[in-house]
């Protein structure tokens, strides 16, 4: 039998790890200095958590999750998302007592049974940020405000940020009511999932992929015009603050998520080389889930990037590795080994600079297969120990650059020419 891994769920190799890496170090980073703290919940919740949460009519509660039986036949589910658990996290230990703002961020491993493709992954990770317990806009100006910052850091160039509001629940309401309304003598030019959405969430319509109706919603009713006064201002104070702070967004008058928590502002970051999956992350404010989960009646605002995407934005817009510092060990002999193990720790030891590898080798190779394995692991020094140099105390350093003469130097004076090479 030929193992290979499950559909839709892919290896991470070394060849991309390190770009994986340079993500989630910049956003702990970003995330620790603006006194957020790591929550990590589990992988496997109560079914009821997602239904609950994400809304029962919604494509990931409805096809999109894997869900089984445990021995005792409670259903299970793999989490799709990070809100819900993290609300049901938030509620369970009465976060709300610890402090009346918690902001939490999370990066893990979701899972949705979706049709794999390009950017769409079975299991995919994301890294998340939710501010639970403020209705201010400023919270969702922050978490904006955050989300470029992370763009920068990780510098992805040509990301859009994409803006738009639901208002509360009565204004959500009263936009599905009017939308229903415009859409009802136009349904039998509608696809089959857009008739079917008329029924159940009648807000994805208007993100329907499908050219035709795409054409029908270009003259839905506009979101705006269901707006209560108090959302109204929310918005233009969220809109207003990131316009002073030269954040750029473009208002999309469509957009709507496939999640049934949001109220109020929501938003994408999109980059074209995605495709048809062109989201790397999205979110929004969820101000009745904490209530409607059996918690305080408090706002929130939050949201995910998919690492899985942000790796191919960022291939896409050029980014290689960054030369690394490789000094490779040869020797010859069991003594010469075992030297060559305490000097690789000594150095390991002494410079503390990122980057920095140090490999021993650990075969029978000959000097010239090990140099030729140096080559390959692109090391800048290679510094060999042979008998002769035992016998002196002393190791030979070999520029892989070959510019400069190899020289042979005492134990004590390796440091030297590490940092002479690698500077
Ligand atoms: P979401 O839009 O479902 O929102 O997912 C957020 C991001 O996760 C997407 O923009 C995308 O980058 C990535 N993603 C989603 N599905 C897949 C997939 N099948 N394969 C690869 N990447 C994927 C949420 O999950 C909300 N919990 C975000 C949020 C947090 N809202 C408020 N707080």
């Amino acid at each position: 039998m030929e193992y290979k891994s499950v559909r839709g769920m892919e290896d991470m190799l070394p060849r991309d790890a390190w770009i994986w890496q340079d993500i989630e170090a910049a956003a702990r980073r970003e995330f620790e200095s603006s006194g957020y703290s790591e929550i990590r919940t589990p992988v496997l919740e109560d079914t009821s958590v997602f239904v609950r949460g994400i809304g029962e009519t919604t494509d990931i509660v409805t096809k999109e999750m894997f869900t089984f039986p445990d021995r005792k036949e409670r259903s299970l589910t793999m989490r799709p998302e990070g809100t819900a658990p993290i609300i049901r996290a938030y509620i369970e230990h009465a976060l709300l007592r610890v402090a009346s703002i918690s902001r939490l961020y999370y990066i893990g491993p979701m899972f949705r049974a979706e049709r794999p493709q390009k950017g769409r992954l079975r299991q995919f990770f994301q890294i998340g940020a939710e501010v639970i317990g403020s209705n201010s806009p400023f919270a969702d100006i922050e978490i904006i405000a955050q989300i470029n910052n992370l763009m920068k850091l990780f510098r992805l160039k040509g990301f859009k940020i994409k803006l738009n509001t639901l208002g509360c629940v009565t204004d959500k309401a009263r936009f599905a009511q009017n939308l229903k309304d415009y859409l009802s003598d136009k349904d039998q030019r509608l696809c089959d999932d857009c008739r079917s959405r008329m029924e159940k969430n009648v807000l994805r319509v208007l993100d329907c992929k499908n050219n035709g109706c795409k054409d029908i919603v270009r003259g839905a009713p506009d979101v705006l015009e269901s707006l209560c006064a108090g959302c109204e201002g929310h918005f233009e104070k969220v809109k207003n603050n990131l316009t002073a702070l030269g954040i750029k967004f473009e208002e999309t008058k469509n957009l709507v998520r496939g999640l049934d928590y949001y109220t109020g502002t929501v938003f994408e970051i999109t980059h074209p080389s995605l495709g048809g999956q062109d989201a790397i992350g999205a979110g929004g404010r969820y101000d009745n889930l904490v209530k409607d989960m059996g918690g305080a009646d408090v706002g929130a605002v939050g949201y995910a990037l998919g690492i899985e995407r942000m790796i191919i934005a960022l291939k896409d817009e050029g980014r290689r590795p960054e030369p690394g510092n490789t000094i490779y060990i040869a020797t010859i002999g069991d003594a010469a080994k075992l030297e060559g193990i305490k000097i690789a720790q000594g150095i390991r030891d002494g410079i503390r600079q990122e980057n920095i590898a140090v490999l021993t080798d650990i075969g029978e190779a000959s000097l010239k297969s090990q140099l030729r394995s140096a080559d390959k692991s692109e090391a800048k020094i290679v510094i060999m120990i042979g008998e002769d140099e035992l016998r002196q105390g002393k190791v030979t350093i070999k520029y892989m650059s070959g510019k400069v003469p190899q020289i042979m130097v005492p134990v004590s004076s390796i440091m030297v020419e590490v940092r002479k090479a690698l500077c």
